[in-house]
């Protein structure tokens, strides 16, 4: 049975497209059909993200009646399906958000899971996508404004009848055990599912156009995005093996010539 999932958040900036393509990739290194969905189609960057650059039909062409979804899905890493949307103000123009919902049933009968990358706003645009998903999966940051605009997408979400899987905290930075997780779920009234921390990897994989979760596989963000695919999918989460505890002299090695841990 497909699962489908939208990445959202309110506040832009937050990580949704981050979060999409590395649990994209992350599902379908565990060998799962999954495909990912660039549905911000006003700021579009899922494909640059994954350094599709070459993709001259997009979501633009199938939401204005001009081609069928199968012509606008490309191969991604490890057989990830993606979809990604064109970066024209023309293009947007033509979008008929009203074949949305075709697009769906056609997306469904291809892959197993299907996660939508949503714009942040609350525009006509970002709301489609946060109907259509099974569970909708909120990124957010660890600042009141993030979690203000995370609270407003899921007062938006309930009230139009959609279903808030979790939150997804992005760009955690430890300062003290659990002091701002409790404080988030209890304003957003819901679990965080994984904590991703603040990671140079990521924006040196962003850098490099390829997801963390392959670009740097050891990192600590990587580890979470995998460990947050695993849940999705119902795979038991593999245990870290034992840590060996880092030396001074390896930490300073690596501070000294940016080694990746
Ligand atoms: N855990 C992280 N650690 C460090 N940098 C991160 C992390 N997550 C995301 N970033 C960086 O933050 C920036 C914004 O990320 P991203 O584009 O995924 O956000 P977004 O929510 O999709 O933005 P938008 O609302 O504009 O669509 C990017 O430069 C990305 O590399
Ligand atoms: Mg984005």
């Amino acid at each position: 049975m497909i699962r489908a999932y939208t990445i959202a958040s309110g506040k832009g900036g937050t990580g949704k497209t981050t979060v999409t393509a590395n649990l994209g990739t992350a599902l379908a290194q565990h060998g799962r059909k999954t495909c990912i969905v660039d549905t911000d189609i006003g700021m579009a960057n899922l494909g640059l993200v994954l350094g599709l650059s070459d993709t001259p039909i997009t979501l633009h062409e199938v939401l204005a009646g001009e081609a069928a979804i199968k012509d606008a899905m490309y191969e991604g890493p490890y057989g990830l399906m993606v979809v990604p949307c064109g970066l024209s103000l023309q293009g947007f123009q033509n979008v008929n958000l009203e074949r949305f919902e075709d697009v769906m049933s056609d997306l469904t009968e291809r892959c197993d899971y299907l996660i939508f990358d949503a714009p942040a706003g609350i525009g006509t645009d970002g709301v489609i996508p946060l109907t259509v998903a099974d569970e909708v999966l909120l990124v957010v940051n660890p600042e009141i404004s993030s979690i203000v605009d995370a609270l407003k997408i899921k007062t938006l979400t309930e009230t139009i009848g959609g279903t808030i899987g979790g939150v997804i905290l992005n760009r955690a930075i430890f300062e003290g055990p659990g002091a701002y997780q409790e404080k988030i779920e209890r304003i957003l009234d819901m679990p965080i599912i994984d904590t991703v921390p603040e990671d140079q990897n990521v924006r040196r994989a962003a850098a490099a156009k390829t997801p963390v979760v392959i670009e740097s596989p050891g990192s600590e963000s990587s580890k979470a995005f995998r460990r947050i695919a695993a849940k999705l999918a119902g795979i038991p989460v593999q245990e870290e093996p034992h840590k060996v505890q880092e030396g001074f002299v390896e930490r300073f090695a690596r501070a000294l010539f940016r080694r990746k841990p």
